[in-house]
């Protein structure tokens, strides 16, 4: 019996194998790789010493995908695979909407052909809008200000349809707030294509020099000090509660939505001092105006998460702007695909 994971090339995914192949699952990775890199893949069987199958193909690839499903017992899906960028969702949604809905559609068509009906799905605290008010829990209203955004929500709508035409469905939403950090050994952690869209990729660009200096969109919130609050979690902390949603699934049925945060909120600013403080690299920064679409104050109420999966964020501020350096530094150019796989024998499959 294998867990198939959608997006476990990416940053949360690759982080997410590690944890399931250490709890001793197996596993089987599905991953495009339009926005990771396999080389992740290859670390996570150097951390793990375990190997896996991985089939570099995309979920709107239905042959293949059911290729998949008809070659592996596939006992439950943890479905990472989308297109994440708010700024980009914006300027080609349809790009979003194929890719994220269409693609979840036929992984969910596949699953029921072949009575998988147990998923863990990697939602977003963008799916609650601009709400303001915090702590946020999980029947705060939702409301999607952007594409990206709206392609979580319709998701997770679509799976609350598929429980109540099938109540054996077993369904477990993650809200992730904003996860940064990096695995400690250093060896997994970010790689976004181009310059970053977000706060802790781009203070790390910047610590390696390989940017200038930070924009810090706006000082003017009702915030501590006016800039941006967010809630920040440990990327391995998220990943341990993927494990613990899909232990919650095997043995129940329904769907649940939980938020995955540490319940505590920093500003922008915090984040820089904390982030010097330290790695003793200097930030440089400049204060411009607000970044269109952003908000003040973002953080969750977690307790959900900790009363009905048994998870708890671990991990403090601190270690998540040690270890994203420690990746940073170690990886200046991020993960450099070298010829890692001889593709010509067999593009499909490539064994770990
Ligand atoms: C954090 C704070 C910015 C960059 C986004 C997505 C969300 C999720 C996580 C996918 C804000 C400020 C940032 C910079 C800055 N992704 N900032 N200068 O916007 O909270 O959430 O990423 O699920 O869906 O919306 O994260 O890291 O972009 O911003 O001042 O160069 O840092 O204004 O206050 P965000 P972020």
């Amino acid at each position: 019996m294998a867990v198939l994971v959608t997006g476990g090339a990416g940053y949360i995914g690759s982080h997410t194998c590690v944890e399931l192949l250490n709890a001793g699952y197996d596993i089987v990775v599905v991953d495009n790789l339009s926005n990771s890199s396999a080389e992740s893949l290859l670390r996570v069987t150097e951390l793990t010493g375990k190997e896996f199958e991985f089939y570099p193909i995309s979920l709107n690839n239905r042959p293949d995908m059911e290729d998949i499903f008809r070659n592996h017992k596939i006992e439950a899906v943890i479905h990472l695979a989308g297109l994440k960028a708010v700024g980009e969702s914006v300027s080609v949604p349809l790009r979003y909407y194929h890719n994220n809905i269409s693609g979840s559609i036929v992984l969910f068509e596949i699953m029921h052909a072949y009575a998988v009906n147990k998923i863990v799905f990697s939602s977003s605290a963008t799916v609650y809008g601009s709400s303001e008010q915090v702590p946020i829990t999980e029947d705060a209203p939702l409301g999607a200000t952007n594409a990206y955004g709206r392609t979580k929500f319709m998701i997770e709508e679509i799976m609350r349809d598929l429980h109540v035409s099938d109540p054996t469905w077993s369904i477990a939403l993650l809200r992730y707030f904003n996860p940064i950090g990096a695995h400690e050994s250093g060896r997994l952690g970010e790689d976004p294509n181009g310059i970053p869209n977000n706060l802790m990729p781009y203070i790390t660009k910047v610590a390696i020099g390989e940017l200038q200096e930070l924009q810090i969109y706006g000082c003017d919130y009702e915030t501590v000090d006016g800039t941006g609050v967010r809630d920040y979690i440990h990327v391995v902390d998220l990943a341990q509660g993927h494990l613990k949603a899909l232990e919650k699934i095997m043995t129940t049925s329904g769907v649940e939505a939980y938020n995955l945060g540490t319940g505590q909120g920093y500003s922008v600013l915090e984040m820089v001092t904390t982030f010097e403080r330290v790695t003793g690299r200097r930030i440089p920064y400049r204060i411009t105006t607000r970044r269109p679409g952003d908000i003040g104050m973002c953080y969750s109420d977690p307790t959900k998460a900790e009363r009905e999966l048994g998870w708890v964020a671990q991990k403090g501020i601190d270690e998540m702007c040690i270890d994203a350096w420690r990746w940073q530094s170690s990886n200046p150019d991020g993960y450099q695909d070298e010829d890692t796989f001889d593709e010509v024998h067999n593009p499909k499959l490539i064994v770990m």
